[in-house]
């Protein structure tokens, strides 16, 4: 096997909460939870979660913009806290970052032209202005925003949410980076060109072979994406089933990840009302400052086995087919631990 980009091993983040000017006592909150995954080159590995869930703060520590407090972010194999400052300029350089609001990441006082053309004089990519433009305008023409002279000189706020996700996707290609961190990249656009910048990534990723993690919180956005790659579905900060898109979507076997597939709607309305429902024992989604214990979807999950699912948490792990599930349904025969000390 190919050596991975980027590897997450035993990753823990906790931000602290309370404290502040309102008062109430601080607390240590554990957003992330023992998270294991790794990222090869070209390969594309879909976020999956509800709202909250952890997967901003998980694309944000392999972007290495917040570290962890436990585990490791591994680069090359290499811990990435203890790279020397050449080998982190390269990591920097390689993983790239598309967030949600591309109105956000640009400079409102620059134009096309200077937000494309400033890392490629600060990396001395190009020499000089004629350099520049040409390099800018086939930027331009790989992320469709043509005609180039219609947009060159134009400001983001003279462009649609569309046209400045492209801008910021351009941006993200300038130093050919091997995996890009895209953290909901459409959710802000519009629905009706959403499909169009999705396709326009996919079709980067394919052409370029560059790595991805998609990070959506909209499963049937993951299986447009993740086709032919990887899926994890997280839930309150844990990877709950991770495996190849096929297995995880078509055959989900974590009652949370059965659970999202039943929500998404079919483009044949007979097949949608024909899909019955999961029915959860709860709706309400546990706050991540007071966790059940054991699994923390117990309280909701409908197949719900009693014992240990309340008392141990579930490890992730191998099934036969290759994927990986943190559940007690797939883990016969496996004695938590605590069962086996307590006697
Ligand atoms: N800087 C921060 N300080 C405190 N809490 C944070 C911070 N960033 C995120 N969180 C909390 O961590 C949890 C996970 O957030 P996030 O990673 O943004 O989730 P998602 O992207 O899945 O919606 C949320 O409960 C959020 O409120
Ligand atoms: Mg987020």
């Amino acid at each position: 096997m190919r050596q991975p980009i980027i590897e997450l091993k035993d990753i823990t983040k906790s931000f602290t909460k309370g404290g502040g000017i309102l008062g109430g006592s601080r607390q240590q909150i554990d957003v992330l939870r023992n998270i294991n995954l790794s990222i090869s080159p070209g390969e594309v590995l879909c976020l999956v979660g509800e709202s909250g869930c952890g997967k901003t703060t998980t694309g944000k520590i392999i972007a290495g913009l917040l570290p962890p407090n436990l585990g490791q972010v591994l680069y090359n194999g290499q811990d990435l806290y203890q790279l020397g400052d050449t080998e982190f300029a390269k990591y920097r350089r390689s993983v790239q970052l598309i967030h949600q609001d591309p109105y956000a990441a640009l400079n409102p006082t620059h134009t096309i032209y200077s937000t494309l053309s400033a890392p490629m004089f600060r990396h001395r990519l190009v020499r000089n202005k004629r350099e520049a433009v040409n390099r800018v305008a086939e930027l331009m023409e790989t992320v469709d925003l043509t005609p180039i002279e219609d947009f060159i000189e134009k400001y983001p706020h003279q462009l649609s949410g569309g046209q400045r996700q492209r801008v910021v996707i351009a941006r993200s290609l300038i130093l050919e980076p091997r995996l890009i961190v895209a953290d909901e990249p459409v959710s802000m656009l519009d629905v009706s060109i959403r499909l169009s910048v999705i396709a326009l990534l996919r079709r980067l990723q394919k052409e370029m072979q560059v790595a991805f993690l998609f990070i959506t919180h909209d499963l049937a956005m993951a299986k447009y994406f993740g086709a032919g790659g990887n899926i994890a579905v997280m839930y309150l900060g844990e990877i709950v089933e991770m495996g190849p898109a096929t297995l995880v979507i078509d055959e989900p076997m974590h009652p949370y990840t059965q659970a999202l597939l039943k929500a998404i709607p079919e483009p044949d309305p007979q097949l949608t009302r024909a899909k019955e429902p999961v029915r959860l024992r709860s709706l309400d989604i546990p706050d991540l400052s007071e966790l059940p214990p054991g699994c923390t979807f117990h309280p909701r999950c409908p197949a719900y086995l009693g014992g240990k699912c309340a008392s141990v948490t579930p490890r992730l792990v191998e099934q036969p087919d290759g994927r990986r599930v943190a559940c007690y349904l797939y883990q016969e025969g496996e004695t938590p631990l605590a069962e086996r000390t307590v006697s």
